[in-house]
């Protein structure tokens, strides 16, 4: 029997809303920024491919496994992973993964919020001309300006992480839903009109090469890097799907819903890595270039094309509304852990979790202007300092925290909860949550979670110790 329990903070309306919710929390930031930049950092195809088996053998069993677990337990993630452990006779402590889950979650949200305010300041920017005609010195130059300036980032850090703490503290879907229907396939859109100014730049095969090249010999430089992008990109590891999972009408295939969801959310990254890497080599610019990389192409692209400003003002609205869908799911585990613990309201609860968020936030705004020598996790000849200022290796603040949470926290959290649902979970239990007649069909879903995904993670962990 499917588990009848029922979620106090409510259910989607079909599962075509959860569709909508889970593809707004996948398609975020990750596709449209890092993916871009993180291919570009670690040498392109090698990267995307390991990327792409990742996001097939581990990512989605993940996704699988977060989406029943949160049905089945219809609570907050840290909840549901209580009570069905001791449903199933093993030890609460299995929900220690999602209390690590949520607080990965919030980490991520506090730079998550100042990168999506980088796209407020470039609405307005566009939207009031200033990269009409611009070169790749100028869009750099620009870039440069933006992020020196601690009070700018601040400000648009501060109003992204409101917008984020208003949809959450007023229950789960409503506004957004509409919004999504919307804006979802526009972005799309947008982004294959960019992949069209692409093809003119006479680079667009260059860019593909670049992408889709098979490199045998690179293919362990980034395995831990691409397996953690897989994770985030899916928002799978944190339970932000599983919270989600938890607002899902009782009669609804999950297993269908999670492969569309996992497709799209690749289309999108493939398609803007092919619309951005074509300018980046026409323009002469660094593919390698970091977390600057969709900023500084961008507006090359749309300083140059018919309807540029009206195109480009647009383009970074919908990259906030992505991101903005995204963050909330962020927020949304430990929102639901608080409200169910503290019975306090989620206004409460949102405020000062969002408070939270935007203060540690406040590191990541540092580390790209005044605070850009604190380091952290160095390693020198005199051995491991946590913290040197200036020190010459190390990672700065929002490193840190992208490092810790993609490379280490999602990976342990993803293999927690796939580990939970095969092999804690009863088989029949997972059955009836899948729905899935066809016993072949079942057989390699749950093989998936038993044994591939596991085994996956602890195989690219290994990888990066012997690199
Ligand atoms: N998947 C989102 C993106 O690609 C980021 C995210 C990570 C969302 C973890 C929720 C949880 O931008």
């Amino acid at each position: 029997m499917v588990s009848d329990k029922v979620s106090i903070h409510g259910t989607w309306a079909s599962r075509w809303v959860f569709i909508l919710a889970a593809t707004g929390s996948a398609v975020g930031l990750g596709n449209i920024w890092k993916f871009p930049y993180m291919t570009g950092m670690y040498g392109g195809g090698a990267f995307v491919i390991m990327y792409l088996v990742c996001i097939f053998m581990v990512g989605l069993p993940i996704m699988l496994a977060e989406t029943l677990i949160g049905r089945r337990g219809r609570q907050s993630p840290v909840n549901a992973l209580r009570t069905l452990a001791l449903e199933s006779g093993a030890s609460p402590r299995w929900s220690w993964a999602a209390l690590m889950g949520m607080v990965a979650a919030l980490l991520i949200l506090s730079f998550y919020s100042v990168i999506a305010g980088w796209s407020l300041d470039y609405i307005i920017a566009m939207g009031d001309g200033q990269f009409e005609g611009i070169s790749a010195e100028g869009a750099g130059a620009a870039f440069g300006t933006l992020t020196a300036d601690p009070w700018r980032l601040t400000l648009w850090h501060t109003l992204f992480m409101l917008l984020t703490g208003v949809v959450i503290a007023r229950g789960v879907v409503a506004g957004l839903e509409r919004s999504l229907r919307i804006m979802m396939p526009l972005l799309f859109v947008l982004l294959l009109v960019l992949l069209g100014y692409s093809m003119t730049t006479g680079h667009f095969m260059q860019g593909f090469h670049f992408l889709f090249d098979f490199q045998p010999d690179k293919l362990l430089d980034g395995v831990l890097a691409a397996m953690g992008h897989a994770f985030f990109t899916l928002s799978v590891g944190v339970g932000s799907i599983m919270v989600y999972g938890a607002y899902m009408p009782k009669r609804a295939s999950i297993g269908s819903t999670v492969l569309a969801v996992g497709i799209l959310d690749t289309l999108v990254a493939l398609t803007a890595g092919l619309a951005l890497f074509p300018i980046v080599f026409a323009a002469g610019m660094e593919p390698g270039a970091g977390p600057g990389l969709m900023f500084v192409t961008l507006p090359v692209a749309f300083g140059n094309i018919a309807f540029g400003q009206v195109m480009g003002t647009l383009f970074f609205i919908l990259v906030l509304v992505a991101a903005w869908t995204s963050s909330i799911s962020m927020l949304e585990p430990a929102v639901a852990y608080l409200v169910e613990r503290t019975r306090r309201s989620r206004v409460q609860v949102t405020s000062v979790l969002a408070l939270l968020c935007w203060v540690v936030g406040m590191g990541t705004v540092l580390s790209f202007n005044v605070g850009a020598e604190a380091k952290f996790f160095v390693f020198t000849a005199d051995g491991f300092q946590l913290f040197q200022w200036g020190a010459e290796g190390g990672r700065n603040f929002f490193d840190s925290i992208d490092y810790l949470t993609s490379r280490i926290l999602l990976p342990l959290g993803g293999l927690a909860f796939v580990l939970f649902a095969g092999w804690v979970l009863k088989r029949e239990a997972v059955r009836e949550e899948l729905a899935i007649n066809n016993p072949l069909l079942f057989g390699l879903l749950y093989w998936l979670i038993r044994v591939v995904a596991p085994l996956g993670i602890l195989i690219v962990f290994v990888a990066e110790l012997m690199k």
